[in-house]
């Protein structure tokens, strides 16, 4: 083990190294930055809760990953959040899989797993996979075992709402099979209700020293095939970090997001200058240009038929979110308060009726 750690270290010392003499050679070194004055968090319109809590452990001198994955685990542990951790929804086969990635920016590091069943913190696991292995992403069976090596213990992450409403969609799914749907009388209010469309949580922060880390988990789509992975832990697509830069993240349909890379996109334009909202913006442009390519994703519009966000946030503190579409909102503590804000967008979306 220890051969193989300080190999590891020797191969990144290199490449540093080459990299490093390179960089200075290059004319378009980014200036510093100046740090901000106060730590930064923001995340997905689910994540209120963890905007405090990372903020919370900012100020105390958390590292800034620390922070956010603590974060992030408060939803994941919540079972009435049917797009995260405990409660998500299952896969077509009534399993819940869950997808988590993060990334520190200090060290340029970063650590996922994907398709894990009966882990209820993914996080956790992506920043152990980080910390404790040479690799970058771990998937399935393995991640499991690896995240029992380490002590955590299987659950079933199945809530009685959440199977609850997979048997209600397989049971309408189709005339021709032998599955009866109840009479809607029958149908529990609070399994209707209890659905929303999307999910997945997002988190990004800069701390006082202008370090920055991301973390994004999901149970993924709902009623998935089994075994698709989707965005969320895929470095360069649900997350990324440039310490130098800074951070972005995503939530939203992560097959447009993988096939652009979207949220590498968003911090290269910022690093070319551009504010955090700008950036974003700019990555979904690029991504509704693909997108056409795409009969499938398209509305009768010819505009993409599904929703894309991402959240970012700079070295210098700035920050901002944009989804395709007109009516999200994103989660900010700026240091001074924890609020909703309206994310900028592409295209507003239509009333209900003309959509
Ligand atoms: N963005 C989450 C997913 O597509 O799984």
């Amino acid at each position: 083990m220890k051969t193989e750690i300080s190999r590891r270290n020797f191969i990144k010392a290199s490449v540093g190294a080459g990299a490093a003499s390179l960089l200075s050679s290059g004319k378009n070194r980014l200036e510093a930055a100046p740090a901000p004055r106060k730590p930064v968090v923001i995340s997905s319109g689910n994540g209120m809760r963890a905007v405090d809590k990372a903020m919370e452990l900012l100020r105390q001198g958390q590292d800034p990953l620390d922070a956010v994955i603590a974060g992030v685990n408060i939803v994941e542990n919540d079972p009435d959040v049917t797009s995260v951790g405990y409660g998500g929804l299952p896969n077509e086969e009534g399993v819940v899989e869950l997808d988590a990635s993060v990334m520190h920016g200090p060290t340029h590091n970063g650590g996922a797993v994907a398709s894990i069943r009966n882990i209820k913190n993914p996080s956790k696991v992506a920043k152990l996979v980080m910390d404790r292995t040479a690799h970058a992403l771990l998937v399935g069976e393995g991640a499991l075992r690896f995240a029992k090596a380490h002590g955590f213990n299987e659950e079933n992450l199945l809530t009685d709402r959440a199977r609850e409403r997979w048997l209600e969609r397989k049971e309408k799914l189709s005339d021709k099979d032998f599955w009866y749907p109840p009479k809607s009388d029958e149908l529990d209010e609070d399994v209707r209700a209890f659905v929303d469309a999307h999910g997945t949580i997002n988190c990004c922060a800069v701390d006082t020293k202008g370090d920055l880390a991301a973390v994004t988990t999901t149970s993924g789509f709902f009623f998935k095939i089994p075994g698709r992975v989707g965005d969320s832990p895929i470095h360069g697509a649900g997350l990324y970090v440039d310490n130098e830069v800074g951070a972005a993240g995503s939530t939203g349909l992560g097959e447009a997001n993988i096939l652009t890379c979207g949220s590498n996109m968003v911090v290269e334009f910022m690093r070319d200058g551009h504010s955090p909202e700008e950036a974003c913006l700019r990555a979904l442009k690029r991504i509704v240009e693909k997108a056409n390519l795409w009969p499938d994703r398209l509305n009768e519009r010819g505009l993409p038929s599904f929703g894309l966000n991402f959240y970012a946030v700079n070295k210098k503190g700035e920050y901002g979110g944009a989804n395709i579409w007109s009516g999200a909102r994103f989660s900010l503590h700026d240091g001074t308060q924890a609020k909703k804000v309206e994310s900028a967008y592409l295209f507003k979306r239509p009333p209900e009726k003309n959509r």
